[in-house]
C-alpha cells in the first residue's frame, strides 16, 4: 500500500467523541502499519484549554480504548511526538492568525511543505465560517510551491437541499471541488468496497444483476442502541437524514451504479451519480404509499427496562422524530426499471446488522412443485456488511431420498476464515485516501444534492402533514408492522437477519 506524503491534518472540534473513538485510532493504526509518511503532525484545536501534553495523554487513552488495545507504550509514545493542540475558538476570526502562525511553526520544524488537510468535526453551523475564515488567511491556497490544501466535512452535509446547496457555495467560494472530500464513513467500509469489487471482478454476477432476473433488492442498516447521549442532534435529524441520505442511499448508488469505464474518483462518481438522479420522486400525496416511520417506545429487553425515544435526554416529550424509516425506491433506468429497492434503518432494533439482499426472480416454471412438496424459493444473494462480514448465497437443493423435495441451502464465505485478513477500520482507509488525493470513496456535490433532491419530498410532507403517522415499535424489536406493507405482494418480507450471517431463519440469540 502507498504511504501518505507529508501533511499536517487540522482537526476542528478536536475535543470531541468522533476524535477519541475514531479519527485517532485510525491515525494511530495507519502509523502503525507504517503507511503514514516520516513527516506528519496532527493538530487538534477546539474550545478546551488544553495543552499539547495533556491533549496527547487524552488521545492515547482515546486509542486503548476504542482502537488498538493491546498498543505498545513505546509505540503510543512516539505517535503521540506528532500531536499538537490549540486552544482556539472556531467561530472567532480572530483566532484563525493563531492557527495560521502555529501551522507555520510546525510546518518549519518538521519541513512538510503546506500539505494541510482540515477536518471539520464541529457542529455543522460552524462550517461556513470555518471555510470563510480559512479562505480570509489564504489557507485554502495550493501550487506555486505551497503544498496542497483539502477540506474534510463530516456529515450532516446540510439539513435538506437548500441547505446542502448553501453549503456547497459557500465550500466552493473557497475550495476547488478537487480540495473538497464529504466523508460517508460507509464508503469506508471494507464490505461496502468489496461490492464493487464482486460485482466488477467477477464474470458470473453481472450478467444477473438486473431487471430480468432481480425481483428486489433490500438494503438494511438496524442499529441495536438507541439514540445515545445525542438526543439533542439526533431529534433534529432522524433517521432519514442521519442514516438514509447518505449512507444507505451509497449504498444504493454502488449496488446499482453501472460499471465505470476506470477505476478513478470521477468515473466511479458519475457512475453512482446517475443512480442518484433517477430515482423516481415520491410524490409529496403519495409519501405514505413508499414511506413508513417509526419512533421506538418504552420495553424491557432482557428483564432490562429500555427508555422509549421520547424519554431520551434532550429529545422532545412530544417529539415526532423518525427512529426507523423504510421506503419503497425506484431506480427508473434501463437496468433497473420496475425493481423496487427496499430500504430500511432503525435504531433499538433487535441486533447490529448492515446487508444488502439481492432477491432473485423465481424459475420461470417450477418443476418441483408438484403434489405440494415444497414452495418455490428466490434465490437470495446476501451481502453482510457488518457484522460478521461476508455473502452468503441461498438456493435449492435436493433432499437426499425419495422423490424431489427441495430445500434451501447456504454457500457462504465469512471474511473471518481469511486468518491474516485485517480489516481496517473505515476512517483509516478514509483517511489515507484523503492524504493520497483519491476521492473515489467520498461524496462529490452533485450526488449529495441528488439524494436530498430525493428525500426533500418525504421530509416536507412530514412536515407539513400532521395525518401522516409515525408508528410505535417497542425498543428491540424489528420497527413497526406497518413497514410490512410497503411489499406490493404480502407474500414477500423483509428478511430478519441474525447476527450470525448464516444462521437466519433459526432461533437465535439477538
Ligand atoms: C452515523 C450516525 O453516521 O452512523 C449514527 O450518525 C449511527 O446515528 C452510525 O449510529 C452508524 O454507524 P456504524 O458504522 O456503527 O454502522
Amino acid at each position: 500500500m502507498e504511504r501518505s506524503p507529508n501533511f499536517i491534518l487540522v482537526i476542528f472540534g478536536a475535543s470531541g467523541d468522533l476524535t477519541k473513538r475514531k479519527l485517532m485510532p485510525a491515525l494511530y493504526a495507519l502509523y502503525k502499519q507504517n503507511l503514514l509518511s516520516e513527516r506528519f503532525a496532527i493538530l487538534g484545536t477546539s474550545r478546551s484549554a488544553l495543552s499539547d501534553e495533556a491533549f496527547r495523554e487524552r488521545i492515547i487513552e482515546g486509542i486503548k480504548i476504542y482502537g488498538d488495545k493491546n498498543a505498545e507504550e513505546h509505540m503510543l509514545h512516539s505517535f503521540s511526538k506528532n500531536v499538537y493542540y490549540l486552544p482556539f475558538d472556531a467561530a472567532k476570526n480572530l483566532d484563525y492568525p493563531k492557527l495560521k502562525a502555529r501551522l507555520s511553526k510546525i510546518d518549519d520544524e518538521l519541513k512538510i511543505e503546506g500539505n494541510y488537510i482540515y477536518y471539520l468535526s464541529t457542529s455543522p453551523n460552524l462550517f461556513p465560517i470555518i471555510t470563510e475564515s480559512l479562505g480570509i488567511e489564504g489557507l485554502n491556497k495550493e501550487g506555486n510551491g505551497s503544498g496542497w490544501k483539502r477540506i474534510v466535512i463530516e456529515k450532516p452535509f446540510g439539513h435538506d437541499l437548500e441547505s446542502a446547496k448553501e453549503l456547497n457555495e459557500t465550500l466552493l467560494k473557497i475550495f476547488e471541488e478537487s480540495q473538497v472530500y464529504r466523508i460517508d464513513h460507509y464508503l469506508g467500509k471494507e464490505t461496502v468496497q468489496n461490492i464493487l469489487a464482486f460485482r466488477f471482478s467477477n464474470g458470473i454476477f453481472e450478467p444477473l444483476w438486473n431487471r430480468n432476473y432481480v425481483h428486489h433488492v433490500e438494503v438494511t442498516a438496524a442499529e441495536q442502541i438507541g439514540v445515545e447521549e445525542r438526543g439533542e442532534y439526533y431529534d433534529q435529524y432522524g433517521a432519514l437524514r442521519d442514516m438514509v441520505q447518505n449512507h444507505l442511499l451509497n449504498i444504493v448508488g454502488i449496488v446499482a451504479m453501472e460499471p465505470p469505464s476506470f477505476f478513478d474518483a470521477t468515473a466511479v462518481r458519475n457512475e453512482t451519480v446517475k443512480v442518484f438522479q433517477s430515482f423516481r420522486p415520491i410524490k409529496p400525496e403519495e409519501t405514505e404509499k413508499y414511506v413508513v416511520r417509526g419512533q421506538y417506545t418504552d420495553s424491557t429487553i432482557h428483564g432490562e427496562k429500555i427508555s422509549g425515544y421520547r424519554n431520551e435526554r434532550n429529545v422532545s416529550q412530544d417529539s415526532r422524530t423518525e427512529t426507523f424509516a423504510a421506503l419503497k425506491s425506484y431506480i427508473d433506468n434501463w437496468r433497473w426499471g420496475g425493481v423496487p429497492f427496499y430500504i430500511r434503518t432503525g435504531k433499538r432494533l433487535p441486533t447490529r446488522v448492515s446487508e444488502v439482499v439481492i432477491h432473485f426472480k423465481k424459475t420461470p416454471h417450477h418443476l418441483f412443485t408438484q403434489n405440494n412438496l415444497c414452495d418455490v424459493r428466490r434465490n437470495q444473494l446476501i451481502i453482510r456488511i457488518q457484522p460478521d462480514e461476508g455473502i452468503l448465497l441461498k438456493f435449492g437443493m435436493k433432499m437426499p431420498g425419495a422423490g424431489f423435495e427441495i430445500k434451501d441451502v447456504n454457500m457462504d464465505f465469512h471474511y473471518s476464515e481469511l486468518s491474516d485478513a485485517y480489516i481496517p477500520e473505515a476512517y483509516e482507509r478514509l483517511l489515507l485516501d484523503c492524504m493520497l488525493g483519491d476521492a473515489t470513496l467520498y461524496a462529490r456535490t452533485d450526488a449529495v444534492e441528488s439524494c436530498w433532491r430525493y428525500l426533500d419530498p418525504i421530509l416536507k410532507a412530514w412536515k407539513e402533514r400532521q395525518d401522516i403517522k409515525i408508528y410505535g415499535y417497542p425498543a428491540g424489536t424489528w420497527g413497526p408492522k406497518e413497514a410490512h406493507e410497503l411489499f406490493d405482494n404480502r407474500d414477500e418480507d423483509w428478511r430478519y437477519p441474525c447476527k450470525n450471517l448464516s444462521t437466519d431463519g433459526e432461533y437465535c440469540e439477538l
